[in-house]
């Protein structure tokens, strides 16, 4: 009985191995899809999550991202960590100071698979609060399914290689400050890694990129705020001459000031 599940596994697996081999280059082959990895897949595919793998979007330092169709032809991003050759150390800094992961153990596959379900996390608790961001579908392991943010299968630009005219801009500006106030005044998170490389632009700003978000009880939580902050108005005033820090960290502070009134302290 083991032996027949054994096999129709390793059928599965050769599937998406055959269809990654068609859809993607060696490299991208050898070091994201370890059998492991393909397992994974192969589940994701078995709860109906995923129905087919399409082509590689984006290869990072740490995850390659892959288009993917879920039920119904869905059009999904799939972002998959590589185990083998992400960046350890860089992980373990932002990991380590956050209590939701303070059991994860030390070896590098856990580390891999809680940074990816802390991307996911983070995904859900800035969707809540209302900043826009893909939502997050499933998490195994190293793969984290999301929605697709594009048209047609064709991902939506960043913002960095968008030109926004006056009042777009504007808006486009406004509605980022927004989502850090909301982000660290009512989620509790600090994105950083917050910059016009990480935010995709499909007629509004869509956040991505939340493995790295921390709690604000990290001990780098305000350093990071401070970047990300920063990073944004340091964008916006050179190409669109507009954006004030000051101002943003007055929304803070005073929203924060609401929000204790409220509480009743
Ligand atoms: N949900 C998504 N929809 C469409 N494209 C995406 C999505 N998520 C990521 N991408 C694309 O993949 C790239 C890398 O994703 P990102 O999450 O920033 O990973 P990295 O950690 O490698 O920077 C992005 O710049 C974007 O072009
Ligand atoms: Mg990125």
């Amino acid at each position: 009985m083991k032996r027949r599940k054994e096999e129709e596994l390793d059928a599965r697996i050769d599937l998406f191995r055959r269809r990654i081999k068609d859809a993607n280059d060696l490299k991208v082959r050898d070091d994201v899809f370890d059998t492991r990895t393909l397992m994974n897949l192969y589940y994701l595919s078995k709860k109906g999550y995923v129905e087919a793998l399409g082509g590689s979007i984006s290869r990072g330092k740490e995850a390659n991202v892959f288009h993917a169709l879920g039920r119904g032809g869905k059009h999904l991003a799939l972002k998959i960590y590589r185990v083998a050759t992400s960046d350890f150390k860089a992980m373990q800094d932002y990991i380590l100071g956050d209590p939701r992961f303070r059991s994860v153990k030390g070896n590098k596959r856990s580390l891999v698979n809680a940074w990816t379900r802390k991307e996911y996390r983070n995904l859900l608790r800035a969707e809540e609060v209302g900043v826009r961001v893909p939502h997050p579908y499933a998490v195994r392991e190293n793969i984290l399914v999301m929605d697709f943010v594009g048209t047609d299968g064709a991902a939506a630009p960043l913002l960095r290689e968008v030109a926004l005219e006056g009042e777009e801009a504007e808006r486009a500006y406004r509605r980022i400050a927004d989502y850090i106030v909301l982000l660290h005044n009512r989620a509790g998170l600090v994105h950083a890694d917050l910059s016009e490389f990480n935010i995709l632009y499909d007629g509004e700003p869509v956040l991505i990129d939340m493995g790295q978000a921390v709690t604000l009880d990290h001990p780098n939580a305000m350093e990071f705020l401070k970047r990300d902050i920063s990073n944004l108005v340091r964008f916006f005033r050179e190409r669109y001459g507009i954006g004030s820090e000051d101002d943003i960290w007055s929304r803070i502070a005073s929203e924060e000031k609401d929000a204790q009134m409220e509480r009743g302290s």
